[in-house]
């Protein structure tokens, strides 16, 4: 009986080890997801006017997209967005969100990757540039949805004067379960790290972070093109 189970965990732990696990990863983390993603895709390019993916996009999982008729939502080419639990692997809150109020804009350039993103514009204009790396769990919204005074009214009061447009540069890459407040303009190449809230502007090629997130030290002039690798490596 013990050779038999002997031979039996033998056989398990070399077929685990190899062809499950490769056809697991094959299915359940990319093909499914991305045809999901891709579904995704191709049901809001139909259902909404003014919604534009580019070339080359990959989409691992279900995106949640909301969009009033006025506004506009374009997505650059060679887009990597990760909506999906296994996908995105360190995520919690792994679904990319998106929503555009109002007559709102939400741009994003080429080569952008989204890991569990929830993007929402609400009369603004949101800008994401080229080759910008987005972590897990990020929140970037150009608006406080309440406003601060009076309290008694603050539940019906949405703010709307307050609502300033968000501006993330190039190369930028935003660490985990960060926060980006309305009016922020973050600096091409510029780093944000784990777990920061971003309220002011953040100049280009620099390390900051914190809440609220301030500078911590100056990044090498070539900082963008080692993230661009960064980038490749990850996908
Ligand atoms: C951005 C990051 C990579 C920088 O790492 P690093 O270059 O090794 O930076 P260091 O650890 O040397 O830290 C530099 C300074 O920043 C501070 N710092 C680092 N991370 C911080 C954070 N999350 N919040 C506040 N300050 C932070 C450090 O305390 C240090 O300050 P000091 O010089 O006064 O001691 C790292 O801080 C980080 O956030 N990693 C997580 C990235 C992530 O979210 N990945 C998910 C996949 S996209």
């Amino acid at each position: 009986m013990r050779k038999v189970i002997n031979l039996f965990k033998t056989l398990f732990s070399k077929i685990n080890g190899h062809l499950p696990g490769k056809i697991y990863e094959l299915f359940f983390i990319d093909l499914i997801p991305r045809f999901f993603g891709g579904l995704s895709i191709v049901f809001y390019s139909i259902i909404y006017r003014n919604v534009w993916f580019g070339k080359n996009g990959n989409c691992w999982g279900r995106i949640y997209l909301w969009k009033s008729p006025e506004s506009s939502i374009i997505i650059g080419d060679n887009a990597r967005i990760m909506s999906d639990f296994l996908r995105a692997g360190i995520a919690i809150y792994s679904r990319v969100k998106i929503t555009a109020f109002a007559n709102s804009k939400i741009i994003i350039g080429n080569n952008v990757a989204l890991v569990g993103t929830s993007i929402t514009c609400r009369m603004t204009r949101i800008e994401i540039m080229d080759g910008t790396l987005i972590g897990p769990n990020t929140i970037i919204i150009d608006s406080d949805v309440h406003s601060v005074w009076p309290p008694e009214n603050r539940i019906n009061t949405p703010g709307y004067e307050n609502d300033r447009p968000i501006k993330i540069g190039k190369n930028v890459w935003i660490g985990m379960n960060s926060i980006i407040l309305k009016g922020v303009t973050i600096g091409e190449n510029s780093v944000i790290t784990a777990g920061s809230l971003v309220k002011t502007d953040i100049p280009p090629n620099v390390l900051a972070g914190g809440n609220p997130a301030r500078v911590i030290k100056p990044l090498g002039v070539d900082s963008g093109k080692e993230r661009s690798i960064f980038q490749e490596c990850i996908m």
